[in-house]
């Protein structure tokens, strides 16, 4: 369903840029704009800005950038609708919904669909663990057999699915989901005899996606049944992705902010766990080894990460696994190990907050040393394992971005190896060379595409050669077009009777018409469509603002408005400083004339350059003839171009 377009214009211009970045990313503030660790690509040092004045934002790394709407579809992969219900949701502003048609149910996308149904089946699972005899009696009792308090059941939405073949299948049949549907969500499975649930006689740990909305399930069997597995999970789907998810990170994601630490356990109960006795920073991988996105997932927020695992053998395997990844990433691993006996579950159940809060700190150890230590265990005596060992460990910090930290490593292994400092550092730096002739094999190949990467200056002087004539200066058009396209300033001429006339006009205007008056037409097609905006504008009397384009439904413009909107402009200098104030006008104009002119003297300069060639390759002599006469007018119009520019800068 259509969401009306004062709507739209009232949500977006509700949302601030910097609150709905904010639960996603940790922004710090510098100047005036905000910054933070991209997440959308892989970095170290924060080049994503939040520009809080233009409601937009712009990674200077890989050059996503946008308004508040197109943040949530990046990054939450959300529709524009479903951004903008959303946005409208978190800024209390009411949608007016119709009754929806059949017709527009089914169009209703399938994912808002798959969310509806989730939702859907929690407040079944929870409504049947609360208010019916089985629920209460079987799923109740074992959360709190297992010493788990009404308040973080609730919190977590837990529930319980009966042990009936088809109650949940046929609760939602009757109310109005489809067969396909809950196949698809895998809530349900096709059998011989028909459609049944997944869950049966099992409690339900709803997943939620990092803004709370509930994406998958896993229901643990409560016999010992050993036919079954001990969890039924969710299959993948469009809407549950299960290397981008951690179990717990909607609860846990401000505490781990905050605290500027995530503590990562294996399972669900481990969370619970945790937050019942007041550790709330904790997620839980779900069992299977970590993923780049899970890891980077966490770095949004913080970049050290605990690993607390059991204290058995495959605890210690599984703590092992997975942090070469998190060193890469340049996050601090730490590690620690529980006694054999325990999980952060039962650990959590028989020691109280402080108990386990000490034992946290005083037995988390960085990774390097956890590894090496437990290496050299096995390998005591053993020179061949010893070597092996080494290198493994070297292999570890090699992959380290840092290199202090490399060196701090390599200093602390030479102690604990016994092993001496330089023939660490010699092995190290071989795997290192290693590693980067292999990384400039792959890079050579990288080609940069001036359209769609942002105007790193250092990027874009090595393809200047292959840009279009006054392709810079068109954007800079582009730019003023759009920062200053309503300001007026004053244009003086000499009209055909030699009277001189003053007359006030918009800069988009002025820009608009002396293009189109010497029969300049912009060369990249999005600066193309911009001009043509501004030109239908301009005849129907308005002119649009920046945040018109920068909610643009065209991709490719609103992409321009917010690359051009976020790269520091000379002009915000002058503005910045009250001082210049009184001679803004003049300087906007002075700015826009010389832009103009620097334009047209690099199309000109092009014009020529084509003439003079096609001049050396013709032998008819009349042709030359016009040819020649051509570059005089070029070269006239340059020299008049010249003249004015000149006289623009003296001023
Ligand atoms: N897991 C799973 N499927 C299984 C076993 C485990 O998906 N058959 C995942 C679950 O996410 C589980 C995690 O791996 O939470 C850790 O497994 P485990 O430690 O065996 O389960 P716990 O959650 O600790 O459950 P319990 O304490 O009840 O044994
Ligand atoms: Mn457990």
């Amino acid at each position: 369903m259509a969401i009306p377009r004062e709507t739209v214009e009232q949500i977006l211009q509700a949302a601030h840029i910097e609150e709905v970045v904010g639960e996603f990313v940790t922004l710090k503030k510098r100047g005036s704009n905000m910054w933070g660790n991209c997440p959308f690509h892989n970095e170290k040092t924060p080049s994503f800005s939040v520009n809080p004045a233009r409601n937009i934002f712009k990674c200077f790394g890989c050059g996503k950038a946008g308004d508040s709407a197109k943040f949530l579809m990046e990054h939450e992969h959300f529709s524009y609708p479903e951004a903008l219900r959303y946005l409208a949701k978190k800024y209390n502003i009411k949608i007016e919904e119709k009754e929806q048609t059949a017709e527009e149910i089914m169009q209703q996308s399938i994912r808002e669909k798959m969310f509806n149904i989730n939702e859907f089946a929690d407040k079944y699972f929870v409504d049947t663990l609360w208010n019916t005899d089985e629920g209460k009696t079987i799923g109740l009792q074992y959360f709190r057999e297992r010493g788990y308090f009404d308040p973080i059941i609730q919190k977590f939405h837990l529930g319980y699915s009966p042990a009936q073949w088809d109650a949940f299948t046929e609760h939602a049949k009757k109310n109005g989901y489809s067969d396909e549907l809950l196949e698809q969500i895998g809530l349900s499975i096709k059998g011989q005899k028909g459609l049944y649930d997944r869950y049966h006689g099992r409690v339900m740990f709803p997943i939620h996606s990092l803004t709370g909305r509930v994406i998958g399930f896993g229901g643990r069997i409560l016999t010992n049944d050993k036919k079954s597995p001990k969890y039924q999970n969710s299959p993948e789907s469009e809407i549950y992705d299960k290397k981008q998810t951690l179990y717990g990170i909607y609860f846990a994601k401000n505490a781990i902010a905050r605290q500027d630490e995530c503590i990562l356990v294996e399972g669900y109960f481990d969370v619970l766990r945790m937050h019942q006795i007041g550790i709330e920073n904790v997620v839980a991988s779900s069992g299977t080894s970590l993923t780049m996105e899970q890891i980077r997932l966490v770095k949004r927020y913080t970049k050290n990460i605990t690993m607390l695992y059991d204290g058995d053998a495959a605890g210690i395997h599984a703590a092992l696994r997975g942090t070469d990844m998190i060193l890469s990433e340049g996050m601090n691993v730490r590690v620690v190990v529980l006694p054999p006996e325990h999980d952060p579950d039962t650990f959590g159940k028989e020691f109280s907050v402080d108990y386990v809060s000490n034992y946290l700190k005083d037995n988390a150890k960085d990774f390097v040393r956890f590894k090496t230590e437990l290496l050299l265990k096995d390998a005591q005596n053993d020179p061949i394992k010893r070597g092996q060992v080494i290198r493994d460990i070297v292999e570890t910090i090699s992959v380290i971005p840092d290199s202090i930290f490399r060196i701090t490593y390599v200093k602390e292994c030479s102690r604990l190896l016994d092993m001496p400092e330089q023939t660490l550092t010699n092995e190290l730096n071989k795997i290192l060379r290693a590693k980067l002739k292999k990384s400039l094999g792959v890079d050579e190949n990288v080609v940069t595409e001036p359209e769609t990467t942002t105007t790193m200056p250092k990027q874009e002087e090595t393809i200047e050669d292959q840009l279009p004539a006054g392709y810079y200066q068109e954007r800079e058009l582009v730019k003023l077009l759009l920062l200053y396209g309503s300001k007026l300033i004053t244009d003086e001429r000499i009209d055909e009777d030699g009277q001189k006339i003053s007359e006030q006009v918009t800069v988009a205007q002025f820009i608009i018409d002396d293009l189109k008056n010497d029969g300049f037409v912009f060369t990249n097609a999005v600066n193309r469509k911009v001009f043509d905006i501004f030109d239908r504008a301009i005849d129907e009397g308005r002119i649009p603002d920046d945040s018109f384009f920068v909610s643009h439904e065209d991709e490719t413009i609103a992409q321009l408005a917010a690359d051009l909107l976020s790269s520091p402009y000379k002009l915000d200098q002058w503005e910045k400083y009250g001082i210049f104030v009184k001679r803004e006008e003049d300087v906007l104009k002075a700015t826009m004339l010389s832009s103009i002119y620097r334009y047209k003297d690099l199309i000109i300069e092009d014009r020529r350059k084509a003439v003079e060639e096609e001049l050396k390759t013709t032998t008819d002599s009349d042709d030359q003839l016009i040819l020649m006469k051509r570059m005089k007018d070029l070269d006239d119009i340059r020299k008049q171009i010249n003249k004015e520019l000149g006289i623009v800068i003296a001023k």
